[in-house]
């Protein structure tokens, strides 16, 4: 029997009053947090119709290990490999004690990048967000565990959502799914923000939460929600055009991440999908928060110059041709902004990058630009 065929089949009893039956909800927790647990309960209806709740996923311990019934090999499929968050979750989970069988996606095998994949024992197969279907079909064998990211266009809530029934249908048993932060963990969970792409991501979590409650299998989740990439400031004309843009937001502050860190927790999350911190949780991830101006000062003292931008009405103009896009979320950042907690991150991660830290790392390219 199919998921959709068991969803109408209970709700088809609920209808006839057939009892006694059990429905799975979702109930959200918040904490005071930038983790925000979802518990799942089952109500129990009885026969004499008496509602029993009993917690299905309980906090325990909060170490991270792999649970004892995942000795055997487990298969990671990883949209977006060749991306930034792709790439970066691949990077830790190489690094990690446990041996995955790792499926990296692209739509070209043969780029450069696809080929480093594949020279580092990652099977890399061809595959569109358009159609995930084909993209489980040719993976050829059971896929445990999928990362499932998008890009920004007007059909990423559709390919979010058919990646997830995709991922149902196949028997994941984990899925870890890259969205973003909406003003932290409480307005996240209700808030689709006015912003195009924020909005798909709102959908798309609700749709991966709903299907993952009734699933055969009884798939498990987190959700990423990462703030603003330090990976944007480049040295080519889009990192100049972002460092005006985020100058022109003033004395607000930015929240920022590094793309290696959302990688790490991706792979936490494969590493013990069981672990409370991860099992059926949203996690906002930010790494520093600054003006431009205090970005800057970092920026000069590392680079010996100061932060290339570009002109100032080039971001103005950028906000206002593509409003949908960049407009619309850079008037979110200044007028709302994101809600995560450096230091709850740091609690869980003690090396989260800050600016400072991602700059040292990353200064070379300005360096390189110069020469
Ligand atoms: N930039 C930020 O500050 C920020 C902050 C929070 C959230 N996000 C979100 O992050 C997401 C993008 O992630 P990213 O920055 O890691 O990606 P990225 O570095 O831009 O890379 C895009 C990846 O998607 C793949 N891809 C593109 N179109 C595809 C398609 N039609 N079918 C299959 N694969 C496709 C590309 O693979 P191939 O080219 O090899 O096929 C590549 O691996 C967006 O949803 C964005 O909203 C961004």
């Amino acid at each position: 029997m199919g998921n959709n065929d068991q969803v109408s089949s209970i709700v088809k009893s609920i209808k006839m009053g057939s009892v006694p039956f059990s429905v799975l909800i979702f109930l959200t927790f918040t904490r005071t947090t930038s983790i925000n647990y979802l518990i799942t309960y089952r109500y129990h209806f009885s026969s004499s119709h008496s509602l029993q709740i009993t917690p299905i996923a309980r906090p325990h311990n909060l170490t991270l290990s792999m649970s004892s019934s995942t000795t055997q090999t487990k298969t990671v499929l990883i949209l977006g490999a060749t991306g930034k968050q792709g790439g970066a979750v691949i990077n830790n989970l190489l690094a990690s004690s446990i041996d995955f069988d790792i499926i990296a996606v692209t739509r070209d095998t043969s780029s450069t990048t696809a080929r480093k994949l594949a020279s580092r024992g990652v099977t890399v197969i061809a595959g569109n967000l358009s159609d995930p279907a084909s993209i489980f079909a040719r993976a050829g064998r059971p896929i445990w565990g999928v990362f499932g990211v998008q890009v920004n266009s007007g059909a990423e809530e559709q390919q979010g959502r058919t990646l997830v029934d995709a991922a149902v249908s196949h028997g994941v048993r984990h899925f870890v799914y890259s969205s973003g932060d909406r003003g932290g963990p409480e307005e996240s969970a209700v808030n689709p923000t006015g912003v195009q792409n924020f909005a798909a991501k709102y959908h798309i979590e609700k749709h991966l939460e709903a299907r993952a409650a009734f699933s055969a299998q009884g798939m498990t989740y987190t959700v990423l929600r990462p703030v603003t990439f330090f990976e944007n400031l480049t040295t080519d004309r889009h990192g100049l055009g972002f460092a005006r843009m985020w100058e022109q937001l003033g004395d607000k502050k930015l929240q920022l991440v590094s793309t290696a860190d959302i990688g790490w927790f991706a792979a936490q999350s494969f590493l013990g999908p069981e672990d409370p911190r991860y099992r059926n949780a949203a996690l906002t991830l930010v790494g520093d928060e600054l003006t431009q101006p205090e970005g800057d000062a970092i920026f000069t003292k590392i680079v010996g110059r100061a932060m290339p931008m570009a002109p100032c009405v080039v971001g103005s103009v950028v906000k206002w041709v593509f409003k949908d896009t960049a407009g619309d979320m850079f008037a979110w950042f200044k007028e709302h902004g994101y809600g995560g907690s450096v230091s709850e991150c740091r609690s869980i991660y003690p090396k989260m990058q800050d600016f400072r830290a991602w700059m040292e790392e990353n200064k070379g390219l300005w360096v390189k630009a110069e020469n």
